[in-house]
Formats: C-alpha cells, structure tokens, sequence
C-alpha cells in the first residue's frame, strides 16, 4: 500500500448506503452527499426524521431511498441487506450508526455491555460482510467506518462504548489489508466531540459542561476533506491523532494524566 494508490472518493453518482442518517452526523452528512452528486440510501430507525432527511436530500437531486431499520435486529437487518442488493447493491457504505454508553464501571451490567457491542460493532460487521461481496465482485467499493477517538483515547467512564469503537476500529484495520486487491477501500473515522442528539441520548451520564463540542457542519467538512484524500484514518478535529500517537507511546502516562483530570473534574484535585 502506498500514497499512490489512494482511491480519493467522489460522491458524484456515486451510490451510498449511510446508517445513522435520521439525526446528527449522518442527517448533515446525508444532505452534504447529496449536495455533492450522490445517491443515498438512508437508514435509521425513526421513520419521521428519516423522512426529514430524505426531504433534505431530495432537495438536490432526486433517486434516494430511505430504509427504516433496527439495525440491533438481524433478522430486519439481514432483509436491509437484501433490499439494498436488490437494489443494485452500492459503490460506498458508510456505518455510521452508533449508540452511547456514557457510565463508568459500577453502573454498567452486563447486557448494556452487550448492546453496546451488538449495535456498535457487530451491527456494522454485519452489515458489511453482507454487502462486500458485490462489491468484490465488481471489483469496487469503498467501507467507511464511523468509529470515534474514544476508540484510542479510552474516554473515562465509557469503557463499554470505547471498546466497541476500538473492537470496530481494529475490524477495519484487517479488513482494509483483506480489500485491497480486491478494489475496496477502507476509512475509518474518528470523531473528536460533535454537536449532536447524541448528548441526549436517555440512560448516560452527562458530559462534563468543559469539554468543548464542535459544530456538526465544521465535522462534515474534516470527514469530507479525510475521504477526497483517501485516508485511512480521519480524526475530526486532526489534533485528536496526536493525542492518540502520544497515548500510545506512554499508556501509563496517559491513563495517570486522565485519573488527575477526572479528580480534577469531581472536586478532588
Ligand atoms: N457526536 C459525537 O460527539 C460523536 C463522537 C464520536 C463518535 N460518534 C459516532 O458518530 C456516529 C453518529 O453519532 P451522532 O453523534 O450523529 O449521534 P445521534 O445524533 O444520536 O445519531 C445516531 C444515529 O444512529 C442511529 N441508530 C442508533 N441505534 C440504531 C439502531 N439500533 N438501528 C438503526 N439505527 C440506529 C440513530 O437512528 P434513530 O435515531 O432513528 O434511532 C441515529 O440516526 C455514532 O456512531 C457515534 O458513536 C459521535
């Protein structure tokens, strides 16, 4: 693998299945592909904003689907599966559903861990070994992998979801060395804080009022800009890589420096 054989990716004609696409990041990104040339297939669970988004779609061109979809539900996500293929299967997926789990280890059991894992990781999987070979097949096609740089950073107080976002993180890793002679390109994703519902998201702690969010129009641009180039990971905002590549060279470091700063955060500093 070097530069030159990056695959910059061009939204134009392409056709794109996007979770996630009835609120925050996927709603914005939607409309964003759509602006830009594309064919969306949009999923979500919420028929209402899903429409909402289609709406925002048609506005630019006309051809987008939307599929209602509990993506926790294989039996409903395996039938996605086949309706997309039915539909001529896509050039690029995009997973970008996702859940929070914002609670530190003494308030998680063992089936929100579970969930966590199922709709976060094996959901996407799921999704994607279903849909791969078409696109092996063509020859084609791009995966992109909304993971999150929790996946990395190992955020205090989420392990369930860090793990999930690192457990998709290091699938995509792999599967980018399996794809690439196969014509498929991998992006994996990594969002900093983004301005979305996912704060409000019932059953998890909240986030603490420091941490700053950034505009989900500014995050769209980071991921769009990440995919024209082609780049296997793409942190939105970029500091965040650096953070990681320190974190890895010094784990004990990184994790003493987080427990300062939830003592910090509680008071106890
Ligand atoms: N916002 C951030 O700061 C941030 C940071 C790092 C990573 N991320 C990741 O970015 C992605 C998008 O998050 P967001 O911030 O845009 O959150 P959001 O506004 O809460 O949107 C989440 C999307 O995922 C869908 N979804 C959740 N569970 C589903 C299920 N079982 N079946 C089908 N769809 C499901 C939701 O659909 P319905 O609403 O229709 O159920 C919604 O469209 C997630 O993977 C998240 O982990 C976000």
């Amino acid at each position: 693998m070097s530069e030159s054989d990056s695959t910059p990716f061009d939204p134009r004609g392409a056709r794109v299945l996007l979770t996630g696409a009835s609120s925050g990041i996927g709603a914005a990104l939607a409309e964003r592909l759509a602006a830009e040339g594309a064919t969306l297939g949009l999923v979500g669970r919420d028929a209402g904003r899903l429409a909402a988004t289609l709406a925002a779609c048609e506005a630019h061109s006309t051809g987008h689907r939307s599929f209602v979809c509990d993506l926790a539900d294989w039996d409903a996500l395996d039938a996605l599966a086949a309706d997309v293929l039915a539909w001529g299967g896509v050039d690029c997926l995009i997973n970008n559903a996702g859940i929070p789990k914002h609670k530190d280890v003494f308030h998680l059991d063992a089936e929100t861990v579970d969930l966590v894992m199922r709709v976060n990781y094996s959901s996407p999987v799921r999704l994607t070994l279903a849909l791969l070979p078409h696109m092996a097949e063509r020859g084609s096609g791009r995966i992109v992998m909304v993971s999150s740089v929790a996946a990395t950073l190992s955020s205090p107080g989420e392990g369930a979801y860090d793990a999930s976002k690192a457990a998709l993180s290091v699938f995509s890793e792999a599967m980018a060395i399996d794809v690439w002679d196969h014509g498929i390109r991998v992006n994996i994703v990594y969002p900093g804080v983004v301005d979305t519902p996912l704060f409000l998201v019932p059953d998890n702690d909240p986030l603490s009022p420091d941490i700053e969010k950034i505009p989900v129009a500014e995050f769209v641009d980071g991921m769009m800009a990440g995919l024209a180039e082609d780049r296997l990971e793409i942190y939105v905002p970029a500091f965040f890589h650096d953070i990681a590549k320190g974190k890895a060279q010094n784990v004990g470091g990184f994790i003493a420096g987080s427990v300062g700063w939830i003592r910090q955060q509680q008071g106890r500093a």
